[in-house]
């Protein structure tokens, strides 16, 4: 097992290694965890692992419950929030209670913001079964759900008490949400390790699983220590995802939020190459990385199409909007744009 350290505002483990969820109870009372635990997670996850983690919260001597939910990005939305609210009222949870995100990101950021907000703030854990909350939401402490104007728009900062990834959940998951997680690794791998970059561009199988998920958390975590609160080094993580998240509303959240990434850095690695902003052409490189991880590369929508969505984007600052731009693989840069130029970006991003 790898443990990974996080020292932000509150310092929490993410433990990393195979079969751990057989004992997750007894990892929250190391971690200092007690009273009672709800678990959450969907209807895909639940039928999978839920009975599991309950055994091993009771045998951990926790008293255990479960809210399940529909899976799916539609499901991160005010009204399932809402009602996992009115459970934890009337379940009597109290603040020294704990919510268990039992998931993927979906069921990590609901989970959280509500851990976030219920009175005012109650333990949380989260047990991510997908490859892209493994490696990216369930570390950092970015919880939100979405409204229908866009993705993500009402969330808190709330960092988890543990992470414990169990990489024998990866065995479940499909090939196309595998995917998606890969997406997120090749954006670490593009914004700050060659050598990362290096051993997952050929597809899946081909390198060692958990030491790439233990680094992508490493990244994470140091990136997050310097700048829990986004306020400059962690927006590196966004690379991809203001024209991503565009992606996603443009398609209706049709198309799933790794596949938009992918599109989004795709696009931005073009279009810095064409307005002179990166040394080195990363667009030939990235598309075959995401090629071969079986990933998207062209963005099937128009100018007009994601222009608006982009604009609404929480990474707007008034008149500017930040983007993360690649200078070469493996270093990446904040470039600010005044809005009204974001049309000719996007122009030269998607053609
Ligand atoms: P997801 O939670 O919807 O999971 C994808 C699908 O896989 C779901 O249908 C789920 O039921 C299923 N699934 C999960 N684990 C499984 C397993 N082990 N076996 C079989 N099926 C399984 O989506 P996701 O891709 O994990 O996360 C996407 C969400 O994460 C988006 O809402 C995105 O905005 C958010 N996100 C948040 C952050 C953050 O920092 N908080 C970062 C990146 C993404
Ligand atoms: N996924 C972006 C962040 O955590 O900042």
């Amino acid at each position: 097992m790898r443990t990974i350290e996080v020292k932000a505002s509150k310092g929490y483990r993410v433990l990393v290694g195979r079969g751990l969820l057989a004992d997750v109870g007894g990892r929250m009372r190391q971690a200092g965890r007690a009273g009672s635990v709800l678990v959450v997670c969907d209807d895909r996850v639940a039928p999978l692992y839920l009975q599991a983690v309950q055994e091993s919260l009771c045998m951990a001597g926790f008293a255990a419950d479960s809210f399940v939910f529909p899976h799916g990005e539609e499901s991160k939305n005010l009204a399932t929030y809402a009602r996992l609210l009115s459970h934890l009222a009337k379940k009597s949870l109290t603040k020294s209670d704990t919510l268990l995100a039992l998931g993927g990101g979906v069921v990590g950021d609901l989970t959280g913001f509500a851990a976030a907000t219920y009175l005012r703030g109650l333990g949380f854990v989260q047990a991510p079964t997908t490859l892209l909350a493994a490696v990216d939401s369930s570390v950092g402490g970015k919880t939100a759900v979405d409204l229908p104007e866009g993705k993500n728009l009402v969330g808190s900062f709330y960092q988890p008490e543990l992470v414990v990834m169990d990489m024998e959940t990866l065995k479940t998951l499909p090939a196309e949400e595998y995917a998606c997680g890969m997406a997120e690794v090749i954006k670490y791998g593009v914004l700050g390790d060659r050598d990362l970059f290096d051993q997952v561009k050929e597809g899946t199988g081909r390198f060692d699983e958990e030491a790439v998920v233990a680094r992508c958390i490493q990244m994470k975590a140091d990136i997050v220590q310097e700048d829990e609160f986004d306020e400059g080094k962690r927006q590196l993580l966004n690379l991809g995802h203001t024209l991503g998240h565009a992606v996603e509303k443009a398609s209706g959240l049709t198309i799933p939020h790794g596949q938009a990434v992918a599109i989004g850095m795709a696009a931005v690695a073009r279009a810095a190459w064409k307005l002179g902003l990166s040394e080195e052409n990363c667009l030939p490189q990235i598309q075959q990385a995401l090629q071969a991880n079986r990933l998207p590369a062209d963005c099937p929508y128009g100018v007009q199409e994601l222009l608006g969505a982009a604009l609404s984007d929480k990474k707007r600052r008034g008149e500017r909007i930040h983007l993360i731009l690649p200078r070469k693989i493996g270093e990446c840069y904040r470039y600010s744009l005044e809005v009204d130029k974001l049309s000719d970006f996007l122009q030269a991003a998607l053609s």
